[in-house]
């Protein structure tokens, strides 16, 4: 059993963006330049944001955050939009989510301009990745990509299933595993609540991407011997033996299905790892103009 690590991964790839942003900044071109737009105070969302901030200081990237009261208007957050939009300073930027209920998600999405849309959440980047056009991949697939290019792992020909349907997971995964190339070339089932028989499509596969969040859902019996296990679940459940008294639990039952894997991700330390460098990758990108 081969454990991925997600971490090693994401220093590995912040150090190769450290250095191509130097070797930018030696030959006098501005750094690059990731913004962020978070409404209200959720917990999660600040940890998300406050991360971002630290891995762009540590690859020489310029970031601002703009920060509105829970009560901000859904045009006040257009108009922000607008700004960055026509900003020539910012080369992207994203708009932290879940937003309170009296904002529309989708038209708050639909306003960034998809050239600066690096969270690839756009409509435009969406359908230009179902394609295979250049496009801005959203983090969590981006970084699933990357684990398995980086560890070689085979996947052409491969059965792929990916558990979970969600619009930022499991369709851009099924999507980019089916298409040609590498990482790709697998023959892909999506599996989701309604699946049946999911124990024996489970166990029929080479790789599974566990992406439902529901924890320890992946048992041993439903992996075969050798398959490549990716665990995209993170929830916060209580423990009485952790100190903070809560733990993180992937979607896999790590311990009994581990020792059957050829390799698989821990929770925490892998899938997650590497979400951040999605967004500082495509923010490279989109100040070298290399999508669009
Ligand atoms: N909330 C949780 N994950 C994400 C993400 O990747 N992007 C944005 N904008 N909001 C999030």
């Amino acid at each position: 059993m081969n454990l991925i690590d997600g971490k090693k991964i994401a220093s590995e790839i912040k150090a190769e963006i450290a250095a191509e942003v130097k070797e930018m900044v030696a030959q006098g071109h501005r750094p690059p330049h990731l913004a962020a737009i978070i409404v209200g105070h959720d917990g999660a969302s600040e940890t998300y944001v406050g991360h971002k901030e630290k891995g762009c200081a540590e690859v020489g990237f310029k970031s601002t955050i703009i920060r509105f009261e829970e009560d901000a208007t859904e045009a006040e957050l257009l108009a922000t939009i607008k700004k960055f939009n026509e900003d020539p300073e910012v080369d992207g930027f994203i708009v932290q989510l879940p937003l309170p209920k009296h904002i529309d998600e989708n038209k708050v999405i639909e306003a960034i301009d998809p050239k600066k849309d690096v969270d690839g959440f756009h409509p435009t980047n969406v359908g230009r990745m179902m394609i295979g056009l250049p496009s801005y991949i959203s983090a969590t697939p981006f970084g699933i990509m990357e684990l398995l290019k980086r560890y070689k792992i085979e996947t052409a020909g491969k059965h792929a299933v990916v558990i979970g349907r969600s619009n930022i997971v499991g369709r851009p995964m099924a999507n980019l595993l089916s298409q040609k190339g590498y990482p790709g070339d697998c023959t892909v089932t999506v599996c989701h609540s309604r699946t049946k028989n999911l124990k024996e499509v489970c166990h029929s596969a080479d790789i599974i991407i566990a992406a439902l969040g529901a924890p320890e859902f992946v048992t041993a019996e439903m992996v075969k011997e050798g398959a490549v296990v990716i665990d995209v679940g993170i929830t916060r459940v209580k423990s009485e033996t952790s100190k903070s008294g809560w733990k993180l639990l992937g979607d896999v039952k790590f311990d009994e299905v581990a020792p059957k894997c050829s390799y698989i991700t821990p929770v925490p330390g892998g899938v997650g790892a590497t979400t951040i460098v999605a967004l500082l990758t495509n923010t490279l990108k989109a100040c070298k103009k290399e999508i669009y």
